[in-house]
């Protein structure tokens, strides 16, 4: 059976909502990964004092946060202001994140006893994302929000690190050395995962977003045989909402193929991939992508020519929605992320 929610009835035909499905649109729709956050003085003075976790649990801040880039780039959709981690620590786990550093666990998950910490999450342990997504659908209208969570290996590796990692070697040790542990800890955070994804789907998120930012440090054996059942488990999971499902992960070209079989309607690509040979390896999905956040600190002659090429080169696909191949840096200057929507419109209409 599927669900049609009422939020995502009122977004249907958004260029945004469209792209994914592969339908026409009249510009190419865009939104830029990290558009909320410290890029924006107005998101830095509202933060001001206000540890990361704390904000995401206040709705009022959540909303306004998740609002302020759209009123000031014009980008065509939202995303909801939250974390990776907020389900992670609404399960009572000990994580904090940490300015400059990102998530990190007090006591990292290593072995068998550790998994009783990770219980299914409800509803109740998230009335502020339930509330916070209500009052954004109804501020947004017909401009469609995007609700995420953190993939099984992306969040799984900061459990098992307990911190951010360059190299993923206890995860890996994990994964290798252990393969019915490591399969028990993602079984867990798809279920966590999904669970997330439900409550934000169900109070009015117009399409998600599976982040597994992480996954390009995998070999595409590793990938198919320890990552991609889990997250294809959370993907199909969603398959009764008739909303479009995107999956992301950076350098994730060696990927593609295997990361276009999980279930999404969408593939992120990162910008070491141009678009066009993308289309060709993900199957009959949308592509979204893929500027390099880099361009933003070029002169705008430089942005204007890579941003053309980029929606040249997304032609070949069933449908493209404009992104960065990776979040905004915060010392981006906002007025070039404002320009960006400005002329992915303006070049596509
Ligand atoms: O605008 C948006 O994209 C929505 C909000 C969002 C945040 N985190 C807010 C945030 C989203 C979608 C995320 C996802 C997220 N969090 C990912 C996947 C996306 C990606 O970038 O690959 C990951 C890996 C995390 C974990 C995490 N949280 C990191 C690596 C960091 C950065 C640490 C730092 O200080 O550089 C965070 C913190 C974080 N999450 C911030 C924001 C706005 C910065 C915190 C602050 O403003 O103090």
């Amino acid at each position: 059976m599927t669900t049609h929610t009422p939020a995502a009835s009122r977004t249907a035909d958004s260029p945004f909502v469209r792209a994914c499905r592969g339908l026409p649109v009249p510009h190419t729709p865009v939104w830029f990964m990290r558009q909320a956050g410290r890029s924006l003085p107005e998101y830095r003075k509202l933060r001001e004092g206000i540890p990361m976790l704390e904000s995401c649990r206040r709705p009022d801040l959540i909303t306004e946060i998740t609002l302020q880039p759209v009123r000031r780039h014009g980008v065509d959709a939202a995303i909801f202001f939250s974390d990776i981690m907020v389900p992670i620590a609404a399960i009572g786990v000990d994580v904090d994140i940490v300015p400059g550093t990102g998530p990190v666990v007090a006591e990292p998950v290593r072995e068998e006893a550790d998994l009783a910490r990770l219980r299914d999450l409800t509803p109740a342990d998230v009335p502020y994302v339930t509330e916070a997504v209500g009052m954004l659908t109804e501020e947004l209208g017909t401009t469609p929000l995007i609700g995420f969570a953190g993939a099984p290996f992306t969040v799984a590796s900061y459990l098992v690190e307990g911190g951010p990692s360059r190299s993923y070697t206890r995860t890996k040790a994990l994964m290798h050395g252990r393969p019915d542990v490591w399969n028990a800890l993602c079984e867990r955070l798809s279920a966590i995962t999904l669970s997330f994804l439900k409550v934000q789907i169900e109070a009015g998120a117009s399409a998600i977003q599976l982040f597994d930012s992480w996954a390009g440090a995998l070999s595409v054996r590793d990938y198919r045989r320890f990552v991609a059942p889990h997250s294809a488990r959370v993907l199909a999971g969603l398959a009764g909402y008739d909303i479009p499902k995107i999956h992301f992960g950076v350098g994730t070209g060696h990927l593609l193929e295997a990361i276009g079989e999980v279930g999404a309607d969408v593939v992120g690509v990162d910008w070491r991939t141009p678009l066009d040979e993308a289309v060709g390896r993900v199957g009959d999905r949308s592509v979204q992508g893929n500027l390099d956040p880099a361009i933003l600190f070029a002169p705008e002659s430089v942005l204007a020519e890579e941003v053309a090429r980029i929606l040249g080169e997304g032609k070949a696909a069933r449908g493209h929605v404009f992104n960065l191949g990776h979040g905004v840096m915060p010392d981006t200057d906002p007025d070039m992320l404002t320009r960006t929507a400005a002329l992915v419109h303006e070049l596509s209409s």
